[in-house]
């Protein structure tokens, strides 16, 4: 028997330790727009190896910070790690200190009793950066965000909630209301009972309860939906008996359970009343993200990521990432409508475009929670291959465009649009590159509309494949 191809993908999940505090301009091949004034900010999984053990998982690596600031048609550079109490233990004692979505430290006894009752939660936020409460924040999947400063990528300290909104799991993935000038997130308090919290976070700070949901079985939600009225929370039937995660002794999320047979749940929650307007099932999937949410008329369109199956989380495991393994699941942008008004569970699904794609992005600012045309993401072109292209897909169409090169391996495109856009697609894509061959990484700039390629900025290193960040405008 023939073994499996390997891929080259591998050497975007080595570790980067290197850091470059004091930003250094970076060499352009192409032109930058004059109008792009302002930071992009990222943050992702950057240091795998502690004393003598290496993390399990891709999403378990302590968190670093990346920052390119542009200005003049000009662009600089630097990164730095997140000083997280997680990272500052490591580095102090050479250990793993706190658990982490796949691995947990190693711990004596007297510490793994200690542990079921004073839980260390990490903050090693490696998953995104965004604006929250006018301040930029990193997040991972815990209750604890933490605060930076985006000039010098100093580690400023935790974004505290109130104590009114207490909880263990999170999201990395607020939406924001420009209207209602606020974001919305959810936090899980698991326990003996437990309780979904959906909250919101002014402008001004003001942190407020949108909503209670008591659950039995919470699932793993790495992302909800957000229209125009609603907050859709949706369960995947990944799932966890909540007093696994005290005594089990396992890793977060090897307490979770695949199991179909709950099918898809959708809480549907009034965003000024608090309300639980719907609560609809339809048959299991499992998605990372949500990418946009709608109304129409007395219904909702929901649009994910969707998988067959959580088994893209075992796929993630960094052993099997480092040999190149061939991945076996994609997720496909799929469309999910619920009719709200009435008491029946109308669910209809179709997929959008019939390619893979992960790490999306929409024109926020256009169309967070409204009908929107386009979807950007990174996809795959060579089937079993790591994320390899870019991808744009018109949702009425159902047409994808890519923009693939072999051995260039894309992260997630932000788009950014045009000052004077004068549509949806109107702006630019900023995306980092892994050049595997050459071993560095590159800031790519496309036109957003056309996939066209503006510019090329070197990066001073290779930078190992991460999540997300986002656009801040303004010098
Ligand atoms: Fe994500």
């Amino acid at each position: 028997m023939q073994d499996k191809p390997s891929f080259a993908y591998g050497a975007g999940f080595r570790s980067l330790t290197r850091e470059i505090a004091d930003p250094v301009p970076l060499p352009i091949a192409g032109t930058l727009p004059s109008w792009l004034t302002g930071t992009l900010l990222r943050t992702g999984p950057s240091k795998f190896e502690v004393g003598d053990r290496t993390y399990n998982h891709w999403f378990d690596g302590l968190a670093m910070l990346h920052r390119f600031a542009f200005a003049g048609g000009a662009v600089t550079y630097a990164n730095r790690f997140l000083e997280s109490k997680a990272y500052r233990a490591a580095a102090s004692t050479g250990r793993i200190s706190y658990g982490e979505f796949a691995t947990d430290p190693c711990r004596t006894l007297f510490a793994r009793v200690a542990a079921i009752f004073f839980p260390k939660l990490t903050d090693n936020c490696c998953v995104n950066i965004s604006d929250y409460a006018r301040q930029a924040v990193a997040f991972t999947e815990t209750s604890i965000p933490v605060r930076i400063a985006p000039k010098m990528l100093k580690t400023l300290g935790v974004f505290g909630y109130r104590r009114a909104l207490k909880g263990q799991v999170s999201t990395a993935h607020p939406h924001y209301d420009a209207a209602r000038r606020r974001h919305y997130n959810y936090i899980a308090d698991l326990g003996l009972s437990s309780v979904y919290r959906l909250v919101s976070i002014a402008d001004d700070a003001k942190q407020r309860l949108v909503a209670k949901i008591p659950v039995v079985r919470p699932a793993y939600m790495h992302s909800f939906g957000m229209s125009d009225r609603y907050l859709v929370l949706t369960e995947f039937p990944l799932v966890v008996n909540p007093i696994d995660l005290r005594l089990s002794g396992k890793p977060f999320i090897q307490n979770y359970r695949w199991e179909p047979e709950r099918g898809l749940v959708f809480h549907v929650v009034e965003k000024d009343s608090g309300r639980l307007v719907k609560t609809a099932t339809t048959d299991a999937l499992f998605a990372f993200h949500h990418v946009n949410a709608s109304e129409r008329g007395g219904a909702i369109d929901i649009d994910l990521i969707a998988y067959d199956d959580a088994s893209i989380i075992d796929e993630l495991y960094l052993a099997r990432l480092r040999a190149g393994t061939p991945i076996g699941a994609t997720g496909k942008l799929m469309r999910i409508r619920l009719l709200i008004d009435g008491s029946d569970n109308v669910v209809t699904r179709r997929i959008l475009a019939d390619v893979p794609l992960e790490l999306p992005r929409i024109n926020y600012e256009r169309c967070a929670g409204k009908p929107y045309r386009y979807v950007w993401g990174t996809g795959v072109k060579v089937a079993g291959d790591f994320l390899d292209c870019i991808v744009k897909i018109d949702t009425e169409t159902g047409q994808a465009n890519t923009w693939h090169f072999a051995g260039l391996y894309p992260g997630e495109p932000v788009f950014v649009p045009s000052p004077a856009a004068s549509s949806e697609d109107d702006g630019v894509l900023l995306s980092i590159v892994l050049d595997i061959e050459r071993d560095h990484s590159f800031l790519l700039v496309l036109d957003a509309s056309t996939l066209t390629e503006l510019a090329r900025a070197e990066a001073p290193h290779a930078i190992p494949f991460h999540f997300h960040g986002n656009y801040f405008p303004g010098a």
